[in-house]
């Protein structure tokens, strides 16, 4: 692979790649195009909850893709309205906006609970978010982040995003004040290395945003469509918040978004929100395969189950290796590896054919296919046990 077979300079530089260029994916594996394998526990960065290339959402494409492509958001069509249903049937909100990113949605979110607090909060607009949070990557999503790497970037930031501790109360009450108008959080912060708000947490911060007349916003694009084990991750805490995000694993693999509301909440009027692929129905059509299967409570229990199994034996590894804690839930677990040398584990998983996630340098995180195989995790397991102890005896000897 080289510039010659592959123009790698005419795609903007935006992160650093190895140089491998993949062809082919099927379940748990992806394929390159030297024809060698690779067991994936990123999967598209937790989007691909049933693997690579399912038969059900590749049907469902091929199926709609002969039917009706885009008819225009102006009009309406069958698979978008089905899918809104599906997704307020299963779920506390009553209004979907169809998006094609998270950060989309997120954005979608953020105006929402702006135009909720020009309706009924005379103007307020500040959202509290969290240090640590990551919800995107506009202009109005990075401000909601709580990412350090973002601090200097692109000043300057979109105002009114105060940032609270996440499962600190006193942190979130110490910045209401007239101009707030939400709370928005991710209920596990996956990039800032997998650390869950406490279900004890959720419900005080649902108590608290009720008591203030604020909106909570849980961002489920990394957590929602059953990576926890629940459809949603709200669902642990027995809360009922006010709007949700979805992305990634609702599509399944293509680009598909969701923002939901309750009926209060859901306030936008002609003109204040839209996108010329918003809803389309080959997306949707994608969206309702996947919901089909992933919605099946047989598949959450399964779900459940293999994240437990998951958990255990990165809990055994630990142990092995004199590693620190393995955090998260279901399928979105982290591994605190108690130095900085995530970026070197990767690497080395990388060249035996295993596909692994340093979101810190200190941290691996895990987020397979839903219906990863134990096997699957058990292969995953052997390759970065024999990584730690290379690099165990390599410690030693230095
Ligand atoms: C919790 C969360 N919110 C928002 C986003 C942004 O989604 P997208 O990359 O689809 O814009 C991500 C992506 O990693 C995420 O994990």
């Amino acid at each position: 692979m080289n510039i010659a077979t592959h123009p790698f300079d005419a795609l903007m530089d935006i992160t650093l790649r190895p140089a491998a260029v993949f062809v082919r994916g099927e379940g748990s594996y992806l394929w390159d195009d030297t024809g060698k394998r690779y067991l994936d526990f990123i999967q598209g960065w937790a989007v691909n909850c049933l693997g690579h290339s399912p038969p059900a959402i590749a049907d469902a494409l091929a199926a709609q893709s002969k039917l009706l492509l885009t008819p225009s958001p102006a009009f309406y069509n069958g698979p978008s309205l089905e899918l809104a249903k599906a997704l307020t049937d299963r779920s506390c909100f009553d209004q979907v906006f169809f998006a094609n990113s998270g950060a989309e949605a997120n954005e979608g979110a953020i105006k929402l609970a702006r135009k909720y607090g020009a309706l009924h909060k005379r103007g307020a607009y500040e959202i509290i978010s969290f240090a640590g949070g990551f919800h995107g990557r506009t202009l109005a999503t990075m401000s909601a982040s709580g990412k350090k790497a973002f601090e200097p970037l692109f000043e300057p930031k979109v105002a009114g995003f105060p940032k609270a501790q996440l499962n600190d109360l006193a942190s979130v009450k110490r910045l209401i004040n007239d101009s707030t108008i939400a709370v928005m959080l991710e209920p596990i912060q996956g990039e800032a290395g997998v650390w869950p708000a406490t279900d004890q947490f959720l419900r005080e911060l649902r108590e608290l945003t009720k008591a203030h007349g604020l909106l909570l916003i849980v961002d489920e694009i990394q957590t929602g469509m059953g990576r926890t084990g629940k459809l949603f991750h709200y669902e642990h805490a027995d809360i009922e918040p006010d709007i949700m995000t979805l992305g990634k694993g609702i599509g399944g693999g293509v680009p598909l978004a969701a923002l939901l509301a309750t009926s209060a909440a859901s306030c936008f009027e002609h003109g204040d929100q839209g996108g010329t692929f918003n809803g389309n129905p080959l997306m949707c059509a994608a969206g309702l395969a996947v919901l089909r299967e992933v919605g099946a409570p047989d598949f959450l229990k399964s779900v459940a189950a293999t994240g437990l199994y998951l958990e255990s034996e990165l809990q055994r590894l630990s142990a092995r290796h004199g590693l620190g804690e393995v955090r998260g839930r279901g399928l979105l677990q982290a591994l605190d590896l108690r130095h900085p040398i995530a970026a070197s584990i990767v690497a080395q998983a990388f060249a035996d054919g295993v596909l692994l996630n340093a979101p810190q340098p200190d941290a691996l995180r895990f987020m397979p296919a839903l219906n990863v195989r134990r096997e699957e995790i058990a292969g995953m397991i052997d390759a970065l046990d024999a990584i730690l102890g290379k690099l165990g005896a390599a410690r030693r000897v230095a």
